[in-house]
Formats: structure tokens, sequence, C-alpha cells
């Protein structure tokens, strides 16, 4: 074979000779030599856990495309509704396909009111919006009983459109709830990003027109952030999908993963960490202790796959532009700028290719633009919603194995009860 690789048991002398069929090769065809040897890789580092079409990435080169289109691209002349679209259906809708989407999206926004009343304003008075979402998310399957059809396409089509549609308006809810301002309904004359913002900020008018460039900068925020391939919380929405749960039950999983610090947490970190250090002359010291390992992560910086510049920082970088001659420079850009000026010239972060990755500057934005710290991972789950989705589906054509991974036990042997008294 001309690409492949030979095993050797070396108990045995058996040999086995794998085809490397798209860079990676079958563990189904190890197995058949060496029954019973698991490879031991926690952190799945080395293991490829899906044959996907969605979404490439090379984080040598620092590349990233949606369905072949280069993320660049996709930020400058696309939208988030139509980026969605092209994930789940793996082309850039028709100017028709298009319109009958964003129409689907736009007319499935409202909840039902008792997720309201009943769910969300069930909540403690200072429960983090994050946690709301994750449980309001699990929350929808128990009032659409048809998601359970999860092979009936008609039923997927819809959840998917409901998910995506309400996500914006159940993150909105969670804000207005923790900081006591009432419930705003979805406007439907308005576009899914500027909708969102209407729900987060009107007060008393009787339409709440966003800024237009906070909106379109919030729109490349929500397109960089909708899928990233094998990352954790799909990984959590694939794992839990492989169970044929319904896909709110999945989808609320994959949100539980986002929420913490390594993965959508990052950027609400960075922001903690940019207002620890202080002031740029601090930074120096600052950056000693992160090598020393006296002062935690350099926070927004380094990635699993990512061993060069993170294509989608660079986008934000220029974004924060736009969004500052709006609201005025965030005080800790300055700080972020400094930061990663040390931290590329430094060999510490040289050495283990660690780069700005998209939480470094995401969360200077959320902030100028208004947006609470707590809101930042909520921010986060409403575009990879589409991306989770996508994979969801994807799984589900290809009729995959549940997801039952193995153990390397290094317990005690086993050994006789003991009743209490004897101990
Ligand atoms: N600051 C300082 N050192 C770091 C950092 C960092 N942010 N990230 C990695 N390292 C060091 C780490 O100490 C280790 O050094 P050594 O070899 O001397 O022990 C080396 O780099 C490799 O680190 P690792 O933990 O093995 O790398 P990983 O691939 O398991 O972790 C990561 C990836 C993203 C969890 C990690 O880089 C990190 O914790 N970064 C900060 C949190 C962050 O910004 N997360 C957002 C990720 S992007 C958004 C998303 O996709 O969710």
């Amino acid at each position: 074979m001309a690409e492949s690789i030979t095993i050797t048991d070396n108990r045995t002398g058996n040999q086995l000779e794998i085809p490397i069929e798209n860079g990676g090769v079958s563990a189904a065809e190890w197995q058949k030599l060496l029954p019973g040897i698991w490879f031991y890789d926690p952190g799945l580092v080395s293991t490829a856990v899906a044959e996907s079409a969605i979404t490439y990435l090379d984080g040598e080169e620092g590349i990233l495309r949606y369905r072949g289109y280069p993320i660049e691209q996709l930020a400058e002349k696309s939208s988030y509704l139509e980026v969605a679209y092209l994930l789940l259906h793996g082309d850039l809708p028709t100017a028709e396909q298009f319109d009958e989407w964003r129409h689907e999206i736009t007319y499935h926004t409202f909840i039902h009111e008792n997720v309201r009343k009943r769910f969300l304003e069930g909540f403690h008075y200072d429960a983090h919006p994050m946690g709301m979402l994750v449980s309001a998310v699990a929350a929808l399957s128990t009032f659409y009983l048809d998601a359970k059809d999860i092979f009936d396409v008609e039923s997927r089509t819809k959840q998917v459109i409901r998910l995506i549609a309400k996500m914006p308006t159940l993150a909105a809810a969670a804000h207005r709830f923790s900081v006591g301002m009432p419930f705003v309904y979805p406007d439907n004359s308005l576009d899914f990003t500027a909708n969102f913002l209407s729900m987060m900020w009107k007060v008393a008018e009787p339409r709440f027109d966003a800024n237009p460039t906070l909106a379109h900068a919030l729109d490349v925020l929500f397109i960089l952030h909708a899928d990233h391939e094998q990352n954790c919380s799909t990984t959590a929405m694939r794992v839990v999908g492989s169970s044929h749960a319904d896909p709110y039950s999945a989808c609320a999983a994959a949100c539980a993963a986002l929420y913490g610090p390594r993965h959508g947490g990052a950027n609400e970190a960075v922001i903690r960490m940019l207002a620890e250090i202080g002031s740029i002359d601090e930074v120096p010291d600052f950056v000693r202790s992160v090598k020393e390992g006296t002062g935690g992560r350099l926070q927004g910086f380094g990635h699993r796959v990512y061993k060069s510049y993170d294509p989608r920082a660079r986008i934000i970088k220029r974004t924060a532009e736009d969004v500052f001659a709006i609201t005025g420079k965030n005080p800790m850009l300055d700080i972020a700028l400094k930061l990663e000026d040390i931290a590329l010239s430094d060999d510490y972060f040289i050495s283990r290719k660690l780069y700005p990755n998209v939480d470094f500057y995401s969360g200077l934005i959320y902030q100028a633009m208004g947006f609470p710290l707590e809101m930042f991972p909520v921010l986060f789950a409403i575009p990879r919603t589409s991306g989770w989705l996508a994979h969801w589906l994807e799984m589900l054509d290809q009729d995959t194995k549940i997801v039952r991974p193995r153990q390397l036990y290094d317990g005690v042997d086993e050994r006789p009860y003991v009743p209490i008294d004897d101990r």
C-alpha cells in the first residue's frame, strides 16, 4: 500500500498493514491485531473522533474554512444567518432559499410563555446567565415532545430552526432577568443580530434600532464563533447525541461544556486578567509570573490545534477598531496590545507556539458594547448552536455508534468487603 503503516505485535510477531486515509488510521483495523489493547489518549489529543465535511482547520498554517469557504471571506462578505445555513446545508443558499431560511428563523424566535414565566423567572435573582441558558435549553425538550423523533427529517429540521431562532431570545431573557429588567419580545422586523440587541437593550422606546456598526461587528463575531470542528462543546454535543437523546438535551450538554474557562469562558477570564494587571507598567511582571508558573496562564493565549496566530483573532482585532470608533476605546486595550507584544517576542511563548486565540480580543469588544462579563459565554453559545447542530445532523446521517470509550484501570485489585465495625 502506498500510504500505510505496519504494526508488529512483538509478543507474537504478527504484523498488520493499515492504510492511512485522510491522514488517519482506522482503530477498527488495528484492533484486529491488538484486541484488548487500548490507545491511552485522555484529552483525545491524538484521536480523530469523526469524519466531517463541515470545517477545515490547519493549526500550523492558521487556516479556517467553513464548507471550503475561507473564514476571512465569510467574515467580510457574509452574515451569520447565511453562514448558519452554509454549515447546516453544505452550500451557500440561493436568494430564494435564504429568504425562506430567514423567514423560518425570524418566525421561531418567540419562546413559550411558560419557559419564561414558570422556568426562567424561577431562578435565584443573581443566577449566572450561562447557568440559566444551559438549563433553559434542556427545558425546551419538555416543550417540544416531537424532538425525540430524531430520525424524522421534518421534525429534525423543525428543532434545528427552533434552536437557532430561540437561542438569542433565551440569552437576552437570562440577561434581563439577572439585571431585573422586563423581558423584551422579539421584533420580527429586525434581522437576527439587531433583534438580539433589541431584546438586550430596549427600554421604553417603541422600537430599538441598534447602531448598524455595532450590529455588524456582533454579526462578524457570530460568524467567527459559529463552528470550530471537534472542540470540547461540539464533542459534548456528539457524545450525548450518539445516545440518540433529543437535540435540546444534547445542545444543553454542549452549552455546559462551553461554560468552562478553558473553552467558552476564556474571554471572561481575559477581561478579569487584564483588570488584575491594571496598567501597562505591570505587564512585564505579569508575563514573568506566568512563565514562572505563579501567575496562572496567559488567558486568551494558546490553543490545542492552532500553533500559529488564530485567524479569528486577526479578524477580531480589526473588528475591535470599528467598535471602538463608536464606543470609545476600551481602556484595557493598551494592556492587551502590550501583553501580545511582549508574549510574541518571548521565547517561552514562541517555543510553545502560544499565540492569541479568538478570545483574546473578543471580550474587549463585548465589554465596550456594554455586555456584562457573565454574558460572554452566552454570546459564544448563540452562534455555536448552528455548528453544534450541523455536527449533530452529520453524525446522525453517518449512523455512528454510541460513544463509549475504554479506560486503563489502575485501581486496587479485588478485596473482600469489611463490615464497618471492623475497619
Ligand atoms: N499561558 C501560559 N502557558 C501556556 C498557556 C497559556 N495560556 N497555554 C499553554 N501553555 C503552556 C503549558 O503550560 C505547557 O507548557 P509546558 O510544556 O512547559 O508544560 C504548554 O504550553 C502546552 O500546554 P497544554 O496545556 O498542554 O496545551 P493544551 O493544548 O492542552 O491547552 C488550552 C490548550 C487552550 C486549554 C491552553 O492553551 C490554555 O489553557 N489557554 C488559556 C485559556 C484559553 O485562552 N482558552 C481559549 C481557547 S480558544 C477558544 C475555544 O476554542 O474555546
